[in-house]
């Protein structure tokens, strides 16, 4: 029993102790880093490449389509040629050009 009051059984706890705090700190910088480098990617990315549509739907998208504006996309590279429409939920929608639904929406 004698031996816990060894010195080093006394400055056991403090150095534990220092390594939790360390390691706490550790975790919490690196969730910052974290999050602060996929925010930043977030926003840069669409400065880099401005986003566009690579793909379309043929389906009859009708209910989904809100607003009276669509913007018009020319192919170029990856992109395809399409009609993006907002959406209910603040996203935009690639439409095929010459889908009936897509005609039917873009003349009223
Ligand atoms: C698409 O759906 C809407 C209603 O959801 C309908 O009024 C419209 O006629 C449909 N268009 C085509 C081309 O099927």
């Amino acid at each position: 029993m004698n031996f816990l009051l060894q010195p080093d059984q006394q400055i056991g706890p403090p150095v534990k102790m220092s390594v939790k705090i360390l390691s706490i700190t550790l975790l919490l910088l690196s969730m910052c880093v974290c999050c602060h480098s996929s925010e930043g990617t977030r926003h840069r990315h669409p400065g880099l490449k401005p986003p566009c549509c690579v793909d379309i739907t043929k389906g009859n998208k009708t209910a989904d389509v809100v607003g009276e504006t669509y913007r018009e996309q020319a192919a170029s590279g990856s992109c395809v040629k399409a009609i993006i429409f907002n959406t209910k939920d603040r996203k935009q929608l690639c439409a095929d050009p010459d889908a009936q639904w897509v005609k039917d929406r873009k003349s009223c």
